[in-house]
């Protein structure tokens, strides 16, 4: 068998769930997760039960993060409805970006008033992006805000036509945006829902086939500039239940489907890293791991399947598709931290990359 050797992805939107959610996900099943999917570094969201929306929550979690991440990480601080803009110049030095909740998901975090958004547009002094959950005619009014207040923001989740149209009409303004679009919205379509079920469940929802195409259209023409999961376990009963929670894995699967896309002749490899390692590095201007590389196997097919996930909830909507690019080996900073299957990392080897 070959292998063949690739940068080390970074997946810059990962819900890692610690703390209180930890039935979910923890830092360390969360990064194992990582690790197994060929990611050496990811960026943690702020919504947990207590959110990352003061210094001292932000400590709490650099703590927890500290003691037991096996992949490096950045910490991303959320902006709150009680307003917490003076916590911003305190916390700059020490995060990866700001994530502005404006719709509605899983968690409490979410800014409606425009004269609260404006100010913390105002307040986010730094050039590390503002990433926004903002859909549908709500990311017209973030695309605004970035214009009027010159800061560079970020969506998460791209998912439909319209929203794919507008970003590029701002980019062709020069507005200071980027994009993200997620495995699920790019390899499922609504038409997967009813087979899913509740594993088929999250935010923004699965789109049109008309709205996935137009979502490929725009990674293939720089429109979408990188792939990230929006990684969002729950519990298999928590799924289960009869209000089941948004969101599905994806840390495991990503690259795999990427490199399936390789093999299918649809993306070139450099399209692929540029994609899932140098785009994420540029917008959120993070730092190079040196002596830092994967190893996958481009030749075989393999099935993916719940049972050998790393992911806490083990389950995920891709169980059952055959893939290319099994990852063999990671090797972090010089040391082998992953290899068949298994982690060999110590709990903590995981660095913070902004502190
Ligand atoms: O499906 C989602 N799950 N979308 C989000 O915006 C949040 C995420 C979560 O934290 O569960
Ligand atoms: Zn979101
Ligand atoms: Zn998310």
């Amino acid at each position: 068998m070959s292998l063949t050797r690739l940068p080390g992805m970074i997946d810059a939107h990962t819900h890692l769930r610690d703390p209180g959610a930890t039935q979910k996900e923890d830092f360390y099943t969360g990064t194992c997760a990582a690790l197994a999917g060929g990611v050496t570094m990811i960026l943690d969201m702020p919504n947990n039960p207590i959110p990352t929306i003061s210094f001292r929550a932000l400590k709490n979690k650099q703590k927890i993060a500290s003691e037991k991440a096996v992949c490096d990480y950045g910490l991303i601080f959320g902006a709150s409805q009680e307003d917490n803009t003076e916590e911003f110049k305190k916390i700059i030095p020490k995060v990866a970006a700001l994530k502005v909740y404006m719709d509605q998901t899983t968690g409490t975090l979410l800014v409606e008033k425009l004269g609260l958004l404006e100010k913390i547009f105002r307040m986010w002094r730094s050039e590390k992006p503002i990433m926004v959950h903002a859909e549908d005619a709500t990311l017209a009014k973030a695309i605004s805000l970035s214009a009027f207040y010159k800061k560079h923001v970020h969506f998460c989740h791209v998912s439909l036509a319209d929203e794919v149209e507008l970003i590029k009409r701002a980019k062709e303004q020069k507005i200071k945006i980027s994009a993200e679009a997620t495995p699920h919205h790019l390899f499922l379509t609504e038409n997967d829902r009813k087979r899913l079920g509740p594993f088929g469940i999250m935010k923004p929802p699965l789109r049109s086939v008309s709205d996935v195409q137009a979502l490929w259209h725009g990674l293939i023409d720089g429109t979408i500039d990188m792939v990230a999961t929006d990684h969002a376990p729950h519990t298999m009963s928590e799924k289960k239940s009869n209000k089941p929670p948004f969101g599905v894995t994806g840390l495991e699967t990503a690259l795999p489907l990427l490199l399936t896309v390789y093999k299918q002749k649809k993306l070139t490899l450099d399209q692929v890293i540029k994609l899932y390692h140098h785009n994420p590095r540029k917008i959120f201007n993070l730092p190079t791991q040196k002596n830092t590389y994967i190893m996958v196997d481009l030749d075989n097919k393999y099935e993916l399947k719940n049972k050998d996930l790393k992911t806490k909830c083990g389950w995920s909507p891709f169980a059952g598709w055959q893939l290319y690019g099994k990852v063999h080996e990671v090797v972090l900073r010089g040391k082998t931290v992953y290899k068949n299957g298994k982690i060999l990392a110590k709990k903590g080897y995981g660095k913070n990359i902004i502190s």
